[in-house]
């Protein structure tokens, strides 16, 4: 049966399983390399863990981020301009998204995002920060085409990506993702995205490996939803969270490794870990001048703009959606 839990649809079947979630955990823990999709992460208690990472000291994406905003503003001013309907990929943060809107000026505010509850939430919160601001949340998957509402279809765009969310996918799923944003937002948009740079290993796995262990609760966290939901008994004391940095792909991974020799069930399926083995719970790519261009240009975007923050440690880039035209 499906469902709405706030506005967000959930599949369940009779004893209240969510269906995805099993189908997703089943098949990634029969694979060689036992993987769990990264979504799966953020329940309430995980989106919870996710806000208290963002003020962890060694997690700087978010106040590096946030500070290009805040800096740049004359520079978005100048290049965005007025008028735009901002469409936000996600609900927004409480401080991302204002000072962005206060730099340019925009004509309407579309935050789109899957969970119906913290989208009513934050576009409540939006508006009664921006009194005049015409706001239009849409509950959609973002990952697909999304159908604007009518009131925003002869503005021009402006799409908003921050957060490096970009970074949690494959490069194949990252194009496919850049490419429904173009079609969603139509012909002369812009899109203005947060890319985190690569740079010194030890910088980036401190920031997904904290001393307080904040982010090592955030990844037992799938365990513990997963023995909670999908009547599973998978050893939390056998497994350790480990952030690796995977050099080939440029990205961070976080794993559960395996300390020890066991078996465990989940939807009485039968599994087994040894020692050293791990469940690839996250990735988090990080990029360069060079890699972001290509991917934003892999999807028809052209890179417009480029800003770091002080520190030289977080990117976000302005590109723009031209007609198609034949090389070179
Ligand atoms: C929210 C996906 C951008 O990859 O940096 C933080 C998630 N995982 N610490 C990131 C996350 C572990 C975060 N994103």
């Amino acid at each position: 049966m499906t469902t709405q839990e706030g506005l967000k649809l959930v599949e369940r079947d009779e004893t209240g399983v969510d269906t995805a979630f099993r189908a997703d955990v089943l098949e990634g823990l029969s694979h060689e390399q036992k993987a769990i999709p990264a979504r799966w992460l953020y329940d309430d208690a995980g989106s919870q863990l996710f806000e208290d990472i963002t003020q962890l000291p060694e997690y700087y994406p978010t106040r590096a981020e946030t500070q290009i905003l805040s800096d740049q503003a004359d520079d978005f001013a100048e290049m965005i301009g007025p008028g735009r309907a901002v469409v936000e990929f996600g609900s927004g943060s409480s401080v991302k998204t204002p000072l962005l809107l206060s730099a340019i000026d925009p004509a309407a505010y579309v935050p789109l995002d899957i969970s119906g509850d913290f989208l009513r939430a934050s576009a409540a919160e939006l508006s009664a920060k921006f009194p005049g601001l015409p706001v239009h949340p849409v509950e959609a998957d973002f990952m697909r085409k999304v159908e604007l509402p009518g009131e925003v279809a002869d503005m021009p765009k402006l799409g908003f990506f921050p957060g490096s969310t970009i970074g949690n996918m494959i490069a194949r799923t990252a194009v496919d993702l850049l490419r429904n944003m173009r079609e969603t937002l139509g012909l002369g948009a812009r899109l203005l995205i947060g890319m985190d740079l690569i740079k010194d290993e030890d910088v980036l796995v401190a920031a997904y490996d904290d001393a307080a262990g904040v982010t090592a609760e955030f990844n037992y966290n799938l365990v513990r939803r997963i023995n909670r939901e999908l009547d599973g008994n998978i050893l939390l004391d056998a497994l350790v969270h480990e952030a690796r940095w995977n050099d080939e792909f440029a990205r961070v991974e976080m794993h559960l490794v395996a300390q020890r020799d066991f078996n465990f069930s989940v939807c009485d399926k039968a599994f087994s870990m040894n020692a050293g083995e791990t469940i690839h719970t996250e990735n988090s790519h990080k990029f360069n001048r060079r890699t972001s261009n290509m991917l934003l240009l892999a999807a028809g975007w052209e890179p417009q703009a480029r800003w770091l923050d002080t520190e030289g440690r977080f990117s976000v880039m302005l590109a723009e959606v031209k007609p198609p035209r034949s090389a070179p």
